[in-house]
């Protein structure tokens, strides 16, 4: 496998939201979270050599992607970015663990002078939106073996319909939000046809705290 093992990992509500509507940060409703659920999902930030999310989950969210409810290392974080759009004062760069923005040949030049002078590397990876396909071999010859992607529903979707994922742990939250245009766990297109769809196995069930934490392996 010329690419990092990739876990999917998210907080979801009983009707699969990942906020409580389109545009909402997802703290809100991570307020639900008690510090088991944390710790849970601290410990597989520091089991993993990288961390992604989305572009528009560090536009909306602002998080910081580092491990604090646990002892550990932080994992490299990575965003893909495909016009490097992201606010230079964002807790991704901050200097607790390094950070690399995946961009495009569409990124402005002083945009992505700006990042390296916050520290940052970047990575070109695709001519209109961030290719994985492109990325992921990348990221493994730089020794990132296994990668937990924390969302949002287009990033999880992008991995997704193209075979990357391996397994996805989730932590349920104990409330329905509703709302037919609230990102769901998944985005995209969908599969549309019981014969594509991805199928998985549950590997196990238990609680943390107040939540129930579900951890699935892909079946290919
Ligand atoms: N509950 C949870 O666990 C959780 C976790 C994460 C996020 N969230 C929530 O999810 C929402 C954000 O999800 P989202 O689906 O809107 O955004 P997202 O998946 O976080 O980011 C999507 C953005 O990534 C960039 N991108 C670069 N290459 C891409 C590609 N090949 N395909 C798709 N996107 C690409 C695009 O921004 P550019 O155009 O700038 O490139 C795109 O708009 C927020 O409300 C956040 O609070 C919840």
């Amino acid at each position: 496998m010329n690419r990092p093992y990739v876990i999917i990992v998210s907080e979801v509500t009983v009707d699969g939201k990942l906020t409580l509507y389109r545009g909402a940060s997802s703290k809100e409703l991570m307020t639900l979270m008690d510090q088991e659920a944390y710790r849970y999902l601290h410990e597989i930030r520091a089991k993993v050599d990288g961390i992604m999310v989305g572009c528009e989950t560090v536009r909306t969210d602002n998080p910081s992607l580092t491990v604090r409810y646990v002892e550990g290392k932080n994992p490299i974080r990575i965003i893909p970015c495909s016009t490097a759009n992201v606010p230079l004062d964002a807790n991704i760069f901050s200097p607790d663990a390094k950070t690399i923005i995946v961009t495009t040949k569409r990124a402005p030049e002083e945009r992505i002078r700006k990042i390296r002078d916050k520290g940052a590397e970047i990575i070109f990876a695709g001519e209109d939106l961030v290719d994985f396909e492109e990325l992921l071999p990348i990221l493994y010859s730089r020794g990132i073996n296994s990668l937990m992607v924390e969302g949002g529903s287009s990033i999880n979707w992008e991995f997704i319909r193209r075979g990357f994922v391996d397994e996805v742990r989730l932590i349920h939250l104990p409330v329905i939000v509703g709302g037919e245009n609230v990102p769901t766990l998944v985005g995209g297109e969908g599969f549309k046809s019981l014969k594509n769809v991805m199928n998985l196995r549950l590997r196990s069930h238990f609680k943390r705290g107040h939540q129930l934490i579900t951890e699935w392996e892909v079946i290919r």
